[in-house]
């Protein structure tokens, strides 16, 4: 199976370790970013969701009028719309993109970011809200006649969309989240799952809980799987890791100067123990160690407090390639991938290390078909035998 890169759509040029420079939405600057993911190999782009960050989906729209290729990543939650609005956005989005849209169903890990958009439920609570959700919003996808619902959550009669994704028969739905709720949630409704980048490790006890979550939904496949990371990549291991020191330093000191408190709700962030669950677990990470695996390095976890995707895999593009390699052998199919520097990450990580891992998967892929070719070969022979034997 080809394996995916994820990179990000951001609407300006701010990050953990630079303030932003621009408006909350920069026209240019937002292509500018999408553009040079599209000319450098990556696959999709996501839109995050924040309170009170520029929409999402209407960046998307823009994104996908001006790009042919890049796929988008749409973050969506709940709270914000009833699930019938929001299938007519996904399936308008999908027209304007011919097909390019997949939608990231975002459940919401902080209480406090969720109140502030008038969303009071409690975490568990909104998992199930957010199951209820997907369904309506693929049924709503799909259905060509007009149907009601009456859940725990919503209640509507007659509605029947007049707006249909171009995908058949759906757009994908992806989902994020480390916590019971979350596997139980995603395990059942999703295509692709999401996990921030841990060690390998916890990554496969993460993936291993998955695929029991949708066995126990009754689905025959398992999602597929997404893991996130912050790669710090420079020509040599010795400035790689210069780099990587300098990347911590510039967050402690910018959290230290109360710049990183307000962020999208997915972490600590300095503002006391993180929520949820995947950043707890990024947390306690951290503080068992520093350095896992081949390149995984925790610190710049640690110092955002387990903020969404933080641990970094630092070193040349040759190990941070063969760091992802690692997980794709784990059985991970979409690797998500940001930098500290939005746009020259994207091109290095793009012009570096994503043809190192597209060329060794590619030979993995090859590898395994002629191994599955000589399987089938063996069984085909032993079964004349048997035949030639009992005639
Ligand atoms: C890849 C990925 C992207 C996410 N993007 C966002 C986002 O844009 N905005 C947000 O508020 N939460 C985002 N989240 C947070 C989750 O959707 C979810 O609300 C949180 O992880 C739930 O916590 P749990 O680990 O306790 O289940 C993202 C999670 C993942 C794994």
């Amino acid at each position: 199976m080809p394996v995916e890169f994820l990179g990000i759509a951001a609407t300006s040029d701010g990050s953990e370790t630079t303030a932003r420079s621009t408006e909350a939405f920069d026209r240019d600057y937002t292509l500018r970013l999408g553009r040079a993911h599209e000319e450098h190999g990556w696959d999709r782009v996501l839109f995050a969701y924040g309170s009170g960050s520029p929409d999402p989906a209407p960046g998307a729209a823009f994104l996908a009028t001006k790009l042919d290729r890049l796929q988008i990543l749409l973050a969506h939650r709940p709270n914000v719309s009833s699930p019938t609005f929001a299938a007519k956005t996904f399936a308008t989005l999908d027209q304007i993109s011919q097909g390019r849209l997949t939608v990231h169903f975002i459940t919401g890990g902080n209480d406090h970011e969720q109140q502030r958009e008038g969303d009071f439920l409690t975490k568990d609570q909104r998992y199930d809200r957010t199951r209820e959700y997907i369904r309506i919003v693929k049924q709503a996808w799909t259905s060509r006649e007009p149907f009601d619902h009456e859940g725990e959550y919503y209640r509507f009669n007659d509605f029947v969309a007049d707006v249909f994704p171009v995908q058949q028969p759906r757009p994908g739905v992806s989902f994020g989240g480390s916590s019971e709720a979350a596997y139980a949630a995603g395990g059942a409704e999703a295509d692709i799952y999401c996990l921030w980048g841990e060690p390998l490790a916890e990554t496969a006890a993460q993936i291993e809980r998955v695929k029991q979550a949708a066995a126990a939904a009754g689905r025959q496949e398992t999602p597929r799987i997404q893991v996130a990371f912050r790669p710090i990549i420079a020509p040599t291991e010795e400035l790689a890791w210069e780099k990587a020191h300098r990347t911590v330093e510039r967050i402690n000191a910018r959290k230290a100067g109360g710049e990183l408190v307000r962020r999208r709700g997915s972490g600590g962030s300095g503002a006391g123990a993180p929520e949820n669950t995947g950043s707890q677990r990024l947390v306690a990470i951290a503080e068992a160690g520093e350095r896992y695996d081949r390149a995984l390095w925790t610190p710049t976890a640690a110092a955002t407090g387990g903020a969404g995707n933080s641990n970094a895999l630092v070193g040349t593009p040759e190990t941070v390639a063969q760091a992802l390699l690692d997980y794709y052998d784990l059985g991970v199919d979409i690797l998500s991938a940001r930098g500290y520097h939005l746009l020259n990450d994207a091109i290095d990580f793009g012009r570096y290390v994503i043809p190192i891992v597209r060329e060794e998967v590619a030979k993995r892929d090859a590898e395994r078909e002629a191994e599955r070719a000589r399987k089938a070969d063996a069984a085909e022979r032993d079964r004349q035998q048997l035949i030639a034997v009992q005639a």
